[in-house]
């Protein structure tokens, strides 16, 4: 113990030396022997946009029918990528390596948490695809059926998303960390006609029924006709006739042979949900040829991937977007050996990821901000204890990386010797477009860096015109992208008014806060929309706001995201009570646990506030600004646009109530 604070203290020491150090080029070596080492793909794209997506295109899938077009801007902004081209994209993921002689090499390492080992051969997950694709058409599901997905990471997520993919049914994956409301709402939106999901889940040596419980949210939904049910833990669940149907069983019945289906270019290959500024998520919809380059092209460049001798991790859940396109479809598309680990980054110990980088040599590894600040807050000698000398490159995704968790990853996790990617995107843009190619570009901790080949990111003001250097102002993307989205789900109106209203239609509103320095290097701020981002979970204050005065005793109440040091951002409640209801301790764990049925648990306010009133404008518009203003204990910003000034002396007054009888709520 003795020696670890000494460790703990010089290492500090170390860090605050390096907080000096503003960039980090390639490391000793790097360069020379990186996929890319310089910037001539930027060159390229700047000088044919077209003609370089449409090499990528050629290179990095195998079509079925090449495209003749690669971009149709015509009907802006529903722009049409890689027109006329016909392609499957569990082809691309599976069959081609499979026929190229690749079959018996491992796709995912998969890791239970109880520490069971699974490797999963190309041609094994190839043939449990075409099984479970040939058992949903069995079921009546072709192409264009919404298929939903609610799976913890179990090797059946990836079947399943695959094999949808295969016959051209769009999947919607639902994270498990969702409640079975929040299921039934998405499959509800997308009039899904199969579940597939679990008897039960584990979690830290616990297991939770999953099955019986969206069973009670399904009932009465009638689109589902078909649920596959995943065995995994043995809790034991209900089966109802004629509907469900056991996954193995399913598999078992199914016939090996199973054609991919031949696919339009624009074919949707799936929906996701994601949170906006409203309570209702937006479905999120991304078709098969676009996205495919784009994952694809990035993961093999911004991770200069080696197919050959890489062992790539990535520590997402398949139920984001960052494991659709880095866990699943970019890794496979690109041939790679992964990790799939099902558990928590603490059980059964602190030290399990690295154990697992160890274990199976991990060479790059991909993860969020708060995972390393969490790791950080650990401890050092918890990677210490572990040979990590197979790590060549990691990345982060998520969030901003304050500049302290970034030297802390490069220094204890990747000894110095590893390029850090920072990368940045989102659910709607389908793959990284700012980040650094790691054998051309150097480093700055906490920026992203610049954008990607083809990628027209700017800096603008509220007229659309770009700020100076070094100005803050909101991110735009001004020229399409191959895995953009293609609309929100069965709502094109929203999908205009939230992306391209603004700035007119070919003009990309990203939703966040950004400042561009004289190097071009991207600084992103966070959201300018009323969307927060706790541990790179992406929430919507309306939709929690909605699941708190859905609470009988709740009559009003305004969701702020509040700066916190280990997940970026916590959510914080200013809650209104019904009549003369005086709040309580009781009534705080009862409000939390309803919005974690509601929603999910990590969309349980950190903090509920008492509060009498809310500060509104004249119009009725409730001030967020004043409430973070409260809630991060700072002098109060111009409350003279309030209707009622005194709510905000009421309300500081019981902050201070609460933190001078030394209660954290
Ligand atoms: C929002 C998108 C992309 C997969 C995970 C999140 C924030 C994302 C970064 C980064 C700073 C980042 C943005 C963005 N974000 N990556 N490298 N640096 N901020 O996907 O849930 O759709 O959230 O996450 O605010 O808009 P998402």
């Amino acid at each position: 113990m003795a020696t670890h604070v000494a460790d703990n203290e010089r290492l500090e020491r170390e860090l605050a030396q390096l907080m000096e150090v503003e960039k980090f080029p390639p490391p000793e070596g790097f360069r020379e022997r990186a996929l890319i080492g310089d910037l001539s793909l930027h060159a390229d794209a700047e000088r044919d946009l077209e003609g370089f997506w449409a090499r990528q295109a050629a290179e990095l899938l195998d079509w079925n029918d090449e495209p003749e077009r690669t971009l149709d801007e015509s009907n802006a902004p529903f722009y049409k990528w890689f027109e006329g081209g016909r392609l499957n994209a569990s082809y691309n993921c599976l069959d081609r390596h499979v026929e190229a002689g690749r079959g018996d090499k491992v796709a995912f390492h998969w890791r239970g948490e109880e520490g069971e080992e699974r490797d999963i051969t190309y041609a094994e997950l190839h043939r449990d695809v075409k099984r479970f694709a040939n058992a949903l058409r069995a079921r009546g599901i072709g192409k264009g059926d919404v298929v939903g997905i609610y799976l913890p990471m179990v090797p059946e997520l990836p079947v399943a998303m695959l094999a949808c993919a295969r016959i051209g049914a769009p999947h919607t994956v639902v994270f498990g960390g969702f409640s079975p409301d929040a299921v039934r709402e998405r499959m509800e939106f997308s009039d899904a006609k199969a579940l597939v999901t679990i008897d039960g889940a584990r979690r830290k040596g616990k297991t939770a029924p999953i099955k019986d419980a969206v069973d009670e949210k399904l009932a009465d939904l009638s689109s589902i006709e078909t649920v596959f049910v995943v065995e995994h833990t043995g809790v034991g669940c209900e089966m109802r006739d004629g509907r469900d149907v056991w996954f193995a069983a399913a598999i078992e019945a199914a016939d090996e042979d199973c054609e991919p289906e031949e696919l339009d270019s624009e074919h949707p290959l799936f929906v996701l949900y994601t949170s906006g500024s409203t309570a209702k998520p937006k479905g999120v919809l991304h078709t098969t040829a676009g996205y495919l380059v784009g994952v694809a092209f990035t993961h093999r460049y911004v991770f200069d991937l080696r197919p050959d001798s890489d062992v790539y991790w990535c520590a997402a859940d398949v139920g984001w977007v960052t494991g659709h396109s880095y866990i699943v479809y970019a890794p496979l598309a690109n041939g790679a050996t992964s990790v799939i680990y099902e558990g928590a980054p603490d059980y059964p110990d602190k030290d399990i990821w690295w154990e697992i980088v160890e274990r199976y040599r991990v060479t790059i590894l991909y993860t969020a901000p708060t995972a390393i600040r969490a790791c950080m807050k650990w401890g050092a000698e918890y990677p210490a204890a572990h040979d990590l000398s197979s790590l060549r490159l990691l990345g982060t995704v998520g969030e901003p990386i304050n500049p302290k968790a970034w030297l802390w990853y490069h220094k204890v996790v990747g000894g110095e010797r590893c390029p850090i990617v920072d990368t940045w995107w989102q659910t709607e843009t389908g793959h990284i477009l700012i980040t650094t190619l790691p054998g051309a570009q150097e480093a700055k901790p906490g920026s992203a860096g610049t954008p990607l080949p083809g990628i027209a990111a700017a800096v603008v003001d509220e007229e659309g015109n770009e700020v100076a250097d070094d100005e803050q102002g909101l991110l735009v993307l001004r020229r399409p992208w191959p895995g953009m989205l293609r609309t929100l789900y069965k709502d094109d109106d929203r999908f205009v008014e939230t992306y391209y209203e603004r700035f007119g239609k070919t003009t990309y509103l990203v939703g966040d806060a950004a400042r561009k320095d004289a190097d071009g290097y991207l600084w992103i701020l966070g959201r300018v929309d009323d969307v927060i981002n706790v541990s790179g979970h992406r929430l919507s204050t309306a939709e929690i706001e909605s699941a708190c005065v859905s609470h009988p005793k709740v009559a009003e109440t305004a969701v702020i995201g509040q700066h916190d040091e280990t997940t970026g951002q916590a959510i914080c409640a200013f809650v209104t009570l019904e009549g003369d209801l005086e709040g309580s301790d009781e009534l705080t764990a009862e409000i939390r646990e309803h919005v974690a049925k509601r929603i999910s648990k990590i969309a349980r306010p950190q903090r509920i506030i008492w509060a009498g009133d809310l500060p509104k404008t004249r119009s009725g518009k409730i001030m967020r600004r004043l409430l973070r203003d409260i809630a991060e204990g700072r002098e109060l910003g111009d409350v003279t646009t309030l209707r009622d000034p005194t709510v905000m002396q009421q309300l500081e007054g019981k902050v201070h109530e609460r933190q001078a009888s030394g209660g954290g709520d």
